[in-house]
């Protein structure tokens, strides 16, 4: 069934407020919470995911309401679709294909190698949509968290001796940075592009990026939220995405520890950092130092493929 008085179109700035309530209102009744709205606290993914990148962002509207959302992030080869929300009280009427439409359009338009979303493996519901656009599960992607920062750790200043933060290098060597992560990431993935997110951390305030270094070279770096307004919320570091070389076992723990020092030095209390499965030896990694799953989803990919979920890649994304 679709609702024919529902329209979609581009996410405008004046839709932020509302399209955020609906993203919490939606989540926070999908999981059960006595104060739907409540979800996520004070973390923000809906304002910094448009203000990165408006095109791939749509809402419905019905009778001058905000009813639901899509966003999604160009990494390049890759997009990352999502979230995607619906008031539950205009649920099951369509709205949810209505949006993912646009988006759809704006992925064949791009001609991404790979399209990708982290979603719900036990929901018929999730798996019966996507599944339908052409995305195909695959390994399952569990949140990780550590919240027990190694006690060395704290009141130590600095991130160690093997990283910097890109916010500490002059401005005029950033953009030799970026382009160091960028042929990281290629390695990961061919064409795999955070550049638009490692400028968002630096322009919108959200963090930092951690750069490993490796000699006098960049050998991995790890795109960090933290704090209020950002995707990590009070309290929290979120590793929003993190790589090393494929098989550089010993630069991945390097890197990781970085993030807890960063983790340390800001006061968070909590390290988030998912992992897909499918990376068998990062994951395993981040079992053995501590970190345990808060939620587990699936990621799903179009077309149907590994995409850089492989056992060399040692990298961390949750895709939320
Ligand atoms: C997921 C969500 C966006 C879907 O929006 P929606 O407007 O309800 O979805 P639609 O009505 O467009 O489509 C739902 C589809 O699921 C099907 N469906 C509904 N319940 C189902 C069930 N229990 N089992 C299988 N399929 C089911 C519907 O029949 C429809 O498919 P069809 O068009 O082939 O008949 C919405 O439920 C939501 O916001 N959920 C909470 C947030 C969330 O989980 N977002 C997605 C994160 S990946």
């Amino acid at each position: 069934m679709t609702d024919s008085a529902a329209v979609v179109r581009p996410m405008g700035s004046d839709d932020l407020a509302a399209a955020d309530r609906v993203y919490r209102l939606a989540f926070g009744t999908q999981f059960g919470l006595p104060d739907p709205s409540r979800f996520r606290g004070d973390a923000q993914v809906l304002r910094g995911r448009w203000t990165t990148d408006p095109r791939p962002c749509f809402v419905a509207e019905r009778d001058r309401r905000i009813v639901g959302s899509i966003v999604g992030m160009d990494w390049g080869s890759v997009f990352v679709l999502g979230p995607l929300t619906v008031d539950p009280a205009y649920a099951d009427r369509g709205i949810g294909r209505l949006l993912m439409r646009p988006a759809m359009d704006f992925i064949a338009a791009r001609g991404f190698a790979l399209a990708g979303l982290f979603t719900f493996p036990a929901s018929p519901k999730h798996v019966h949509l996507y599944e339908s656009y052409g995305f195909v599960p695959q390994h399952l992607t569990p949140v990780l968290s550590s919240v027990a920062l190694d006690s060395r750790l704290r009141g130590n200043d600095g991130i160690g001796e093997h990283a910097n933060l890109l916010s500490d290098l002059p401005p005029a060597a950033r953009a030799a940075a970026r382009a160091a992560c960028r042929a990281v990431s290629d390695a990961v993935f061919p064409g795999l592009d955070l550049t638009h997110e490692i400028e968002a951390i630096a322009t919108q305030g959200l963090g930092d990026t951690v750069l490993l270094r490796d000699g006098g070279g960049i050998s991995g770096f790890a795109l960090c939220h933290g704090g209020a307004g950002s995707e990590a919320g009070s309290g929290v570091l979120f590793v929003k995405f993190a790589c090393v070389r494929p098989g550089d076992a010993a630069g991945f723990m390097r890197l990781v520890e970085a993030c807890e020092r960063l983790a340390a030095v800001r006061g968070a209390s909590r390290l988030v950092a998912g992992v897909n499965r499918a990376r068998d030896g990062a994951y395993r990694a981040m079992r053995e130092r501590g970190f345990r799953a808060d939620l587990i989803g699936v990621a799903m990919h179009r077309p149907d493929g590994a995409g850089y979920n492989r056992p060399e890649i040692y990298a961390i994304d949750d895709w939320r």
